[in-house]
C-alpha cells in the first residue's frame, strides 16, 4: 500500500508553485456539460477528484481532450444520456454538481450520490430545495439523485444554512431557467464567484456572486468560452501553514492573496511573519509559534478546509488554544494520530482544546481525510524522528504532487509501497 515515509525536523525553505483550485475545477467541468460547444480550460488541478469527474462524464458520451497536464477541452454536444452510471463518481462530494448542471440543460439528470462521511453527515437537503423552487421534481432512488422539469422557472430561494455546493448547483441550474432566480444567503467563497464568472464568459448572466444575494437571469443558451481556473486557496494555506509548524521561510506563487486573508491574519496572529508581492506569499517562522483562537466560517472567515493544518500548529505553539468547528461535525478525526505524536488535545463536540507540546516525535499515522491527512504530513515533517503516514489516497484526492513540492522545499519524504522502500529510504537519510 502507498505511504510516505517522513524524516522530520528540516525547516522548509523555499518557493512553491500553487495550482488550480480544485474547488472551482469540479463546478466548472460539470458546468462544461451546459454547452453543445467547445470549451477550453486552463490550470486545471491533475489530482483524483477531478479525473473521477472527468472519466464520469466521458462515460456518458463527453469529449474529454486532455491538451496538457492542466488544460483539457471538452464538448459535450453529443451526450448519450443524462445518467450517470461510472460508480466511482459516488467517491467524490462533487458527484452532485453533473445534477445541477443536467437539469438546468436538458431538464433531467440521474446520478449517483455522493457517498462517504469523512468528515460528516453532509445533507444536500438544499439542492434539493433548489431544485423544486426552479420547478423540477427531485427523488432519491436505490442510490440515485433523480431529478426531471418539464420545465424550469426561476425563484426566490433562501439557503436555510451557507452551503457551497447548494448555491453552486442551484446556480447552474436557474443559469438556464426562464426568468430570474435570486439565491438568499449563498456561500461566498472564492470559487462559487470563479464557477460564476465562468458561466458568464459561456453567456449567462448571474450578478452577485461573492455575496450573499445572487441573481440569475436564465438565458435559452450557453456557449464555448476558454477559461482560467484560479489558484487554490487552501493548497496554499497548506504549505503556509506547513512553513509556520517547521519554522520555515517558504513563498507560495501564484495565489490571490485576498483569498488568503483568513489564513495570513492568523499566521501573524501566532508569531510569523508575512509578506505579499504580486500574486505571492512569503510565510516566515523563526521562532517558536504562539497561541490563539479560531472558529471555521464560511467564506471570508476561517476556512473549515484549514481547521486540521492550524490545528497541528497551535499544539506546537506556547499555550493554549481553542479551536472550534462550526462547519463539519466530524472533522476531528485527526486527533487521535496527532496525540500519538505527543499534541495534547481535548475534544468536547465542536471545540478542541489544545494544550502546546514544545516537539512532535515521529509516529506511523494514517490520513483519516484529505484535509487533515495533509495536515498530519505537516505534523510529520516538524516531528523529531521518522513517521510513515498511510491511506494517502485521501490526500491525492485533492493535492497534486504534494510530496514532490515538498520535496523542492527541503522536506525528507518519499512516497513508498512497502518495506523495503522504507528500509531503503532510512538508509539514505540516516
Ligand atoms: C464544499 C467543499 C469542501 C468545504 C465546504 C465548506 C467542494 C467539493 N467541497 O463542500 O471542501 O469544506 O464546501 O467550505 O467544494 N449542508 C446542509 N444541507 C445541504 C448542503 C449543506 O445541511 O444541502 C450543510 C453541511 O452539512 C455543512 C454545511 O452545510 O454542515 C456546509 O456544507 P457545504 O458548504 O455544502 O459543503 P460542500 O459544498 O459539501
Amino acid at each position: 500500500m502507498e505511504q510516505y515515509i517522513i524524516k522530520g525536523g528540516n525547516p522548509l525553505v523555499g518557493e512553491v508553485e500553487i495550482g488550480g483550485s480544485k474547488n472551482a475545477a469540479l463546478p466548472i467541468l460539470a458546468a462544461s456539460l451546459m454547452t453543445d460547444e467547445t470549451v477550453y480550460i486552463d490550470n486545471m488541478p491533475d489530482v483524483f477528484d477531478t479525473n473521477v469527474l472527468l472519466k464520469a462524464m466521458q462515460g456518458i458520451g463527453v469529449m474529454v481532450n486532455r491538451t496538457g497536464r492542466h488544460s483539457v477541452t471538452i464538448n459535450a454536444g453529443q451526450l448519450s444520456g443524462q445518467t450517470i452510471t461510472d460508480e466511482t463518481i459516488r467517491r467524490i462530494r462533487a458527484a452532485y454538481y453533473p445534477v445541477g448542471a443536467m437539469l438546468g440543460k436538458y431538464r433531467e439528470a440521474k446520478v449517483p450520490l455522493p457517498g462517504g462521511c469523512e468528515i460528516g453527515c453532509r445533507a444536500i437537503d438544499q439542492h434539493i430545495k433548489g431544485f423544486r423552487a426552479l420547478g423540477a421534481e427531485v427523488s432519491i432512488e436505490y442510490g440515485y439523485i433523480v431529478t426531471k422539469a418539464e420545465k424550469l422557472t426561476g425563484a426566490h430561494i433562501y439557503m436555510d444554512c451557507v452551503s457551497v455546493g447548494a448555491t453552486i448547483n442551484v446556480m447552474m441550474a436557474a443559469a438556464l431557467a426562464e426568468g430570474t432566480t435570486i439565491i438568499e444567503n449563498a456561500a461566498k467563497e472564492p470559487h462559487v464567484v470563479d464557477l460564476a464568472n465562468f458561466l458568464n464568459s459561456m453567456g449567462a448572466k448571474i450578478k452577485g456572486a461573492g455575496t450573499d444575494v445572487v441573481r440569475i437571469t436564465g438565458v435559452k443558451k450557453l456557449h464555448g468560452t476558454e477559461y482560467t481556473i484560479i489558484p487554490d486557496q487552501i493548497e496554499a494555506g497548506t504549505f503556509m501553514f506547513a512553513a509556520a509548524v517547521t519554522k520555515g521561510d517558504v513563498t507560495v506563487k501564484n495565489v490571490i492573496p485576498k483569498h488568503l486573508e483568513s489564513i495570513s491574519a492568523k499566521l501573524t496572529e501566532i508569531g510569523c511573519q508575512i509578506s505579499e508581492s504580486d500574486g505571492c506569499m512569503r510565510v516566515v517562522a523563526t521562532k517558536r509559534l504562539k497561541s490563539t483562537h479560531v472558529k471555521t466560517l464560511p467564506y471570508p472567515g476561517f476556512p473549515t478546509d484549514m481547521q486540521p493544518q492550524i490545528a497541528v500548529a497551535l499544539a506546537s505553539a506556547q499555550g493554549i488554544s481553542i479551536v472550534t468547528e462550526s462547519i463539519f461535525e466530524n472533522r476531528f478525526k485527526y486527533v487521535d494520530e496527532l496525540t500519538r505524536m505527543g499534541a495534547n488535545i481535548k475534544v468536547e463536540g465542536n471545540t478542541a482544546i489544545i494544550t502546546g507540546v514544545d516537539r512532535y516525535t515521529g509516529a506511523d499515522i494514517s490520513a483519516p481525510d484529505l484535509r487533515a491527512g495533509a495536515a498530519l504530513v505537516t505534523a510529520a515533517l516538524a516531528a523529531d524522528g521518522f513517521s510513515t503516514v498511510d491511506d494517502i489516497r485521501y490526500i491525492e484526492r485533492g493535492y497534486e504532487d504534494f510530496h514532490i513540492k515538498l520535496q523542492n522545499l527541503g522536506a525528507l519524504i518519499e512516497r513508498v509501497n512497502d518495506d523495503k522502500d522504507i528500509r531503503k529510504f532510512k538508509l539514505r537519510v540516516g
